[in-house]
């Protein structure tokens, strides 16, 4: 099976999770999501990244993004490990860590990478829009946690992208000057930034964030 792309769409599955059994397509449906893999329960790095996200659901739940955690652990697996997550990192789990034995969902979303290791994930991540399809993937290896402020940044371009037909630059952070897409023109670009923008290349034209 070739790899999922970005604008491919989210394949559905039906699995056991925490919060129990969900079919992926109704569960995120017209919401936005992230679906990450973690390597297995009872592991370092990876306690500490759930815990990171189940601090961050605020802010997740700020911008409308459902997230599932999942990894080929047994549901017996992750209901003993999280109370370790708790205990070490100070926050409850509070969002659905997904089974996934047979690798039905590892499969599909190609998280296992077997030149690194042919029976767990690596760490991957997909931001899914609420269209089902597929707006971001990013990989590490499972010895690198990921930084999930990250996550939320790119989530927030992503969101400025499909509300207000913006792209952002460089190192870009939320309140800073996006960029108008190129699909857009100066006509178009006068009825949503009345307000104007620079012209810094006739391809390059910068403007406030849109609120
Ligand atoms: C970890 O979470 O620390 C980890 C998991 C699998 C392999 C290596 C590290």
């Amino acid at each position: 099976m070739s790899a999922l792309l970005i604008g491919d769409e989210a394949p559905d599955f039906e699995v056991d999770t925490t919060e129990g059994p969900l079919r992926f397509h109704d569960a995120i449906e017209g919401s936005w999501a992230v679906l990450f893999s973690h390597p297995k329960d009872f592991t370092p790095v990876c306690t500490t990244e759930l815990g990171m996200t189940a601090k961050l659901k605020d802010k997740f739940e700020a911008r409308g993004v459902k997230v599932f955690g999942v990894s080929v652990d047994p549901i017996e697996d992750h209901r003993a490990w999280v109370g370790d997550i708790e205990e070490t990192q100070g926050v409850a789990l509070n969002f659905p860590l997904i089974a996934d034995p047979a690798r039905t969902v590892a499969t599909a979303y190609g998280m296992i990478h077997p030149n690194a290791n042919d029976t767990l994930t690596v760490r991957s991540l997909f931001v899914i829009g609420p269209d089902k399809k597929i707006k971001l993937k990013i990989e590490y290896p499972a010895s690198t946690g990921r930084n999930f402020d990250e996550v939320i940044r790119v989530i927030d371009s992503l969101q400025l992208t499909a509300n207000h037909k913006v792209a952002t630059p460089a190192n870009w952070v939320s309140g800073e000057d996006v960029i108008i897409v190129p699909a857009v023109s100066d006509e178009e670009a006068k009825e949503k930034f009345p307000e104007g923008w620079k012209t810094l290349k006739p391809y390059l034209r910068v403007v406030p964030q849109p609120k």
